[in-house]
């Protein structure tokens, strides 16, 4: 989405849109377009009862002695109460009504007493728009030009319009992290494995983000016997993505993250049930949210110090697979028992984690993983599930969530649970017994996690992909991560 920034003025033509606020008064130039449609569009918004409520739109279609194509009002909601995400998910909306026209003209009058700045408002509404716009159809070729939604250059017009830029491009430059990650995890299995994925991390490299990869032999050298585990089924070579991005000073801390990267997840010799398994092509989500974020850290040139680390493999049944009953040795040297070969993503966090705190030695960890279903049975696809024995580092995460709406709930780990991962031969199982899934699976991962390092675990299986869209995404990929991990770092790390 081409998106520029003018002064306020009255469009001639094509198609319009205008923001309006609580009560449902037009501003100045909303009265202006209103004129130009013989007073249709006031009495439009009268018969709708639209009286600025957000997300609210009412649209008149070719106003009789107008060139005005399309005219649209929408709310974005009361001045006092308005957050910038509710204006956002309103931006998302009106994309809908506009998505047939080729270009279109967005009008924000002054609103008075608002609760977000004027350019912050209109940021908000552009980035709506263009993360709403989003669409993978690179595969679809059949589909008739006039079946496509048109809309690809926004125009808006508000009072501020240095204050607008500055702002919009902070967001632009999150939202093209966003969009990677809806990319990556929408890629088929075949097209995107654990090479390709690594090449196309690489293409980030430059502008002082440093993109590093590692293979198969320097793994073995290292005794990555868990990752290695896991891919020793497939005939890609699994790889090991090392993103850096020093933003800060030297004496600055560091953070890392480090996402599971499974590019497709069939169970391996514990296979999985036909149905649904075309959906463990996102099985790399996490993976798809550290390329994204990095992208985005890097963009906006955050200041901060950050490691980024993907476990990158396939899990497939071969015979050269590994079995169920299998003791893999991790590269931290612990005994791993593998009961279920499903149990994949857990075994290449081990070692990608080792990794990170071996070379990088981060102050805090956060890794994300499309991790377990039972997180999908406990919190659907409203929130993420958050482990972590850190108290501030968990409020410092809920809060970045809540302030992009891309939330967090956190659940329980502890001592208790970590009895049901021990295993008679070997130093743990992957597997734990019947219940609380989702948990024995952090309290696995925290087992690699070293004394001294803050962290947590955001298990995003049933976050990463949408079955029915959500305000701000088509059906598909959500990049869910990119925003709340960047929040995280622009509020704890850049104050
Ligand atoms: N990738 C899956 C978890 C998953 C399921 C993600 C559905 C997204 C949607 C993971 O590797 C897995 O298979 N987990 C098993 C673990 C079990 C074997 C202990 C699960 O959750 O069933
Ligand atoms: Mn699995
Ligand atoms: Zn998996």
């Amino acid at each position: 989405m081409k998106v520029s920034f003018a002064k306020l003025a009255r469009p001639a033509s094509g198609a319009v849109a205008v923001a309006v606020a609580d009560g449902g008064k037009l501003g100045k130039i909303g009265q202006v377009i209103d004129r130009a449609t013989g007073g249709a569009l006031s009495a439009a918004m009268k018969a709708a009862k639209h009286t600025g409520q957000a997300g609210k739109t009412v649209t008149v279609y070719g106003p009789p002695r107008s060139k005005l194509t399309t005219v649209v009002a929408f709310g974005i909601g009361k001045a006092k109460s308005m957050t910038a995400q509710s204006i956002e998910e309103a931006g998302g909306t009106l994309y809908g009504t506009l998505s047939k026209e080729p270009r279109a003209t967005i009008i924000l009058d002054d609103v008075k007493s608002a609760a977000v700045a004027t350019a912050d408002i209109v940021a908000a509404i552009a980035s709506g728009v263009a993360l709403k716009s989003y669409r993978f159809d690179k595969y679809r070729t059949m589909e008739k030009a006039s079946a496509k939604p048109k809309l690809n250059s926004i125009s808006v017009a508000v009072s501020d319009v240095a204050g607008a830029r500055e702002a919009y491009k902070v967001r632009e430059a999150v939202n093209a992290g966003v969009l990677l990650t809806r990319d990556l995890v929408s890629e088929p299995p075949n097209i995107l494995t654990p090479v390709t994925f690594a090449a196309r991390a690489k293409e980030l490299a430059g502008g002082g983000l440093k993109v590093k990869v590692i293979g198969r032999k320097e793994m073995e050298k290292m005794g990555m016997g868990a990752l290695l585990g896991v891919a020793q089924g497939s005939i890609h070579e699994p790889k090991l993505v090392v993103f850096e991005w020093n933003g800060a000073g030297k004496n600055d801390p560091t953070v890392a993250f480090v996402g599971k990267g499974v590019c497709f997840d069939s169970g391996g010799i514990s296979l999985k049930p036909g149905a649904g398994m075309w959906d463990m092509k996102w099985d790399m989500g996490g993976a798809g949210v550290v390329t994204g974020l990095f992208k985005a850290l890097a963009g906006r040139k955050a200041k901060v110090n950050a490691v980024g680390i993907l476990g990158l493999v396939e899990n497939m049944p071969d015979a050269n697979a590994q079995r169920p009953g299998d003791v893999v040795t991790s590269a931290d040297g612990q005994t791993i028992e593998v009961l279920n070969t499903d149990a994949e993503g857990r075994l290449v966090l081990a070692d990608a984690l080792w990794y990170v705190q071996e070379h990088h030695k981060p102050d805090t960890i956060v890794d994300l993983a499309t991790l377990t279903g039972a997180i999908i049975a406990a919190l659907a696809e409203h929130y993420a599930g958050l482990f972590s024995d850190d108290d501030d580092l968990s409020a410092q995460l809920t809060d970045a969530g809540l302030a992009v709406k891309e939330r967090l709930w956190r659940m329980p780990i502890g001592p208790e649970y970590d009895k049901l991962i021990n295993s008679p031969i070997a130093d743990m199982k992957n597997l734990g017994g019947r219940y609380a899934g989702a948990t024995t699976a952090a309290q696995f991962v925290k087992r690699f996690i070293r004394k001294g390092t803050a962290w947590a675990h955001l298990d995003i299986a049933g976050v990463t992909w949408a079955e029915s869209g959500t305000p701000l995404a088509p059906k598909g990929g959500t990049g869910y991560g990119v925003r709340l991990l960047d929040r995280f770092v622009a509020d704890n790390y850049e104050r």
